[in-house]
């Protein structure tokens, strides 16, 4: 029998399940920042400050992107484990650290769409790999858009005409992050690692060396170790580009907006489709604010991902989900 606690009605094994679906949703620097607080009639989901990124993302608002993302994967399997979930962003009465709180008060049963999803949750992975030369059919393009649409949030499709531009503010953005000491050494901090590590970004998710030509895959996670290129495997010339964008610049967008991402991200998954992110353009100041000018100046641009199809790579580590809990007398930010 488990010693794993109990919530919402579910037993010790299924909510464990829960969480280690939560848990596998995309971080930045696969820092992995949320904990879970589990009550009988309620799953609280927390921002973990003791594992923000300071330098990538002063304001942690990649940190509430994640722990969107980690709430789009509870809601599924509260969904597969037929239950119908209820959500309250930022719930003021529950306080300050909590982003999210998952309520089920009936049963449910899950639409055949959302167990797709659930299905893929395992699956999904970011592929730092070059993509194959052949273009993402427009009914799949498609089918990303629509996912975001639920999710209250925008995906601009980049179109021919504004790649030059995202290019260039993507590299500019680049060039001033890794002239920074400080991010280089909090990169290096996360990236690299290897057998046994529980978070990071170990050096087999890293992808193929880099060269300067490289389009759109800058960010190193190799820590020097990064595979030698195969010949004839270069990265693709014209993969779907798009921009994940929130209709606010508030903590609640950020945690729809990581919702949607991995409503997207999932999607593509169950579609065959890989895809990396590339964050840099929305890290630096200067540069989000011109990406935000070149998209009309009304949304907020949240995230840059890369799609199309690529070749398998491996899945990245996880803490076990009794690590990513709040004991009931803890403080959930000491
Ligand atoms: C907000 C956010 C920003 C990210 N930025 C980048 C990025 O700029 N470049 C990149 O290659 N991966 C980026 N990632 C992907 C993470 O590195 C990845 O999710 C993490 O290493 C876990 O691996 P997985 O996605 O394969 O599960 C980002 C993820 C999130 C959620």
């Amino acid at each position: 029998m488990s010693d794993f606690p109990s919530a919402l009605g579910l037993s010790p094994e299924q909510t464990e399940e829960l969480v280690r679906c939560a848990g596998a949703a995309p971080s930045l620097h696969n820092r992995q920042p949320w904990r879970f607080r589990l009550l009988p009639h309620a799953i609280e989901l927390h921002g973990d400050m003791q594992r923000r990124l300071p330098v990538a993302d002063p304001d942690d608002r990649e940190l509430r992107l994640g722990c969107g993302a980690a709430l789009l994967n509870l809601r599924l399997a509260v969904e597969h484990a037929g239950l119908r979930p209820v959500i309250t962003l930022l719930p003021s009465l529950a306080g300050p650290s909590v982003l999210a709180e998952v309520r089920a008060p009936s049963r449910g049963t899950a639409a055949a769409a959302d167990m797709e999803l659930f299905m893929a949750i395992p699956a999904r992975r970011s592929n730092r790999r070059p993509f194959r030369d052949v273009p993402v059919p427009a009914g799949h393009r498609r089918a990303l858009v629509q996912a975001v649409r639920e999710e209250q949030a925008w995906l601009h499709v980049v179109e021919r005409s504004e790649r030059g531009r995202l290019e260039g503010l993507v590299h500019r953005a680049h060039r001033a992050q890794m002239a920074d000491p400080r991010f280089r050494s909090e990169l290096a901090r996360w990236t690299g690692r290897g057998e046994g590590a529980e978070e990071g970004v170990p050096a087999s998710a890293a992808g193929p060396q880099r060269e300067p030509q490289d389009q759109w895959v800058l960010r190193d996670f190799s820590g020097g170790q990064a595979q030698p290129r195969t010949p004839g495997k270069e990265f693709e010339h014209d993969p779907l580009m798009v921009v994940l964008c929130s209709y606010e610049d508030s903590r609640a967008a950020d945690l729809q907006a990581g919702q949607a991402l991995q409503r997207m991200l999932l999607s593509a998954t169950s579609l065959g489709l890989a895809a990396s992110l590339v964050s840099q353009v929305v890290e630096v100041e200067e540069t989000q604010h011109e990406l935000r000018e070149l998209l009309g100046g009304g949304l907020r641009p949240q995230t840059v991902v890369r799609v199309g199809y690529g070749s398998p790579t491996p899945p990245t580590p996880r803490r076990d989900p009794a690590e990513m809990l709040i004991g009931s007398a803890e403080p959930a930010n000491p």
